[in-house]
């Protein structure tokens, strides 16, 4: 017999565990990680946190819509076995056939409005599943609705993986810090340019050093939103609107990327000791606005956003409690994404 807790349902004679079903749309990189990260962490959510799951939906493009009622098994999920699946023709018969109680939108970002994520995202809160995202768009363009929404259903809008992967940036502020007023930040927080940069120190031209980054996995077949700086200013947007309470568009940030750098501007950096970044920064102005800005800056060796390497990221907070707060992720890998909706999931689950 199976009865329900707040959206999850417990098991005769596994009385303290609570058992979920999760529908994971998006099955790249990221929705990959998940899955490999659930399968690693199974037993540890069952002993600590009393929390049990099922994988009960999927879907990609390729896939299209899949559910699985009794749930996939996740090695074979993982192996691209999805036998025995039940097509559903859209998000939602795949989120009622699914019965799921969360939903991870791990799709690909669409900076010009978010589409399709905020869709999927709505539609699951509508029909009473957590939503969860590693997606910025649907933070950027929908974060006020889809928390609204979450908060009338008794549910939870979440995206801790969406900035500096799973470094728990949103829920330090929200749970740890309560009552903290950011009055602004600095950060570098894109990999491609970063990575870009340091091969031209190097010695490489544009066009080689993006090439590398491409070799590397770091930069997309066409990078050109990461060298428009257009990435870095979808990030202070959601950082903004979410922490400092904005209401900016990806329009409202001064934006210049790296095209124009130079050679000789590197080699003219190093020669005094400094180096080159693009920086994302925010900072709050008198009668409720906020200034946003992503732009290269010429930075000292000592200042700590010069000190980030590679696929590394750092940002630096203003606070009225502390002055600098200061977080550097080092070599970020899919699990810290992964990482983060996991977190979410458990915060989600544990809060309702
Ligand atoms: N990779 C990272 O390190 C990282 C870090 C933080 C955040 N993120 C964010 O996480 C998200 C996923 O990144 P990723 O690296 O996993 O990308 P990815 O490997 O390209 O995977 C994207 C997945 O979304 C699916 N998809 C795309 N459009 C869809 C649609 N309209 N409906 C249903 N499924 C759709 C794709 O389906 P097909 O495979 O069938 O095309 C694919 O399975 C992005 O928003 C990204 O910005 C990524």
């Amino acid at each position: 017999m199976t009865f329900t807790i707040m959206g999850g349902s417990t098991q005769q004679g596994e009385a303290a565990i609570r058992n979920y079903n999760l529908c994971i749309v998006g099955f790249g990189n990221v929705g990959k990680a998940f899955v490999a990260l659930l399968d690693r962490k199974t037993q540890e959510l069952r002993n600590r946190y009393g929390v049990g799951f099922r994988v009960t939906g999927i879907a990609s493009r390729r896939l299209g819509w899949l559910a699985k009622p009794d749930g996939f098994e996740l090695q074979k999920l993982l192996a691209g076995d999805f036998a025995d699946a039940v097509n559903a023709s859209d998000i939602r018969e795949c989120l009622r056939l699914s019965a799921a109680d969360a939903m991870f939108e791990t799709t690909s970002l669409n900076a010009a409005n978010g589409k399709p994520a905020v869709d999927y995202l709505r539609a699951a809160l509508e029909m009473g599943a957590h939503a969860i995202s590693a997606n910025k768009g649907p933070v950027v363009h929908a974060y006020q609705e889809l928390t609204d929404l979450a908060a009338a259903r008794h549910r939870r809008f979440l995206f801790e993986s969406a900035v500096m992967d799973g470094v728990p940036i949103f829920s330090l502020f929200r749970e740890a810090m309560p009552a903290v007023e950011i009055r602004g930040f600095r950060g570098v927080l894109n990999s491609t340019t970063n990575v870009i940069l340091e091969c031209m120190e190097s010695g490489m031209s544009f066009d080689d050093a993006v090439r590398q980054a491409q070799e590397l996995g770091v930069a997309e077949s066409d990078p050109t939103d990461d060298i428009e700086g257009v990435d870095a200013a979808v990030k202070v947007v959601a950082l903004t609107n979410v922490l400092m309470e904005g209401k900016l568009k990806i329009d409202d940030v001064r934006r210049q990327g790296i095209r124009g750098i130079t050679a000789a501007q590197l080699r003219s950096a190093r020669s005094t000791g400094e180096t080159w970044k693009l920086v994302c920064s925010a900072k709050r102005k008198p009668y409720g606005l906020i200034s946003a800005t992503v732009q290269p800056e010429r930075l000292k060796l000592d200042d700590p956003l010069a000190q980030v390497h590679g696929t590394s990221s750092v940002i630096r907070f203003e606070t009225d409690i502390l002055p600098q707060l200061i977080i550097t992720e080092q070599n970020p890998g899919l699990e810290t994404t992964a990482y983060g909706l996991l977190a979410d999931f458990l915060t989600a689950v544990r809060s309702s």
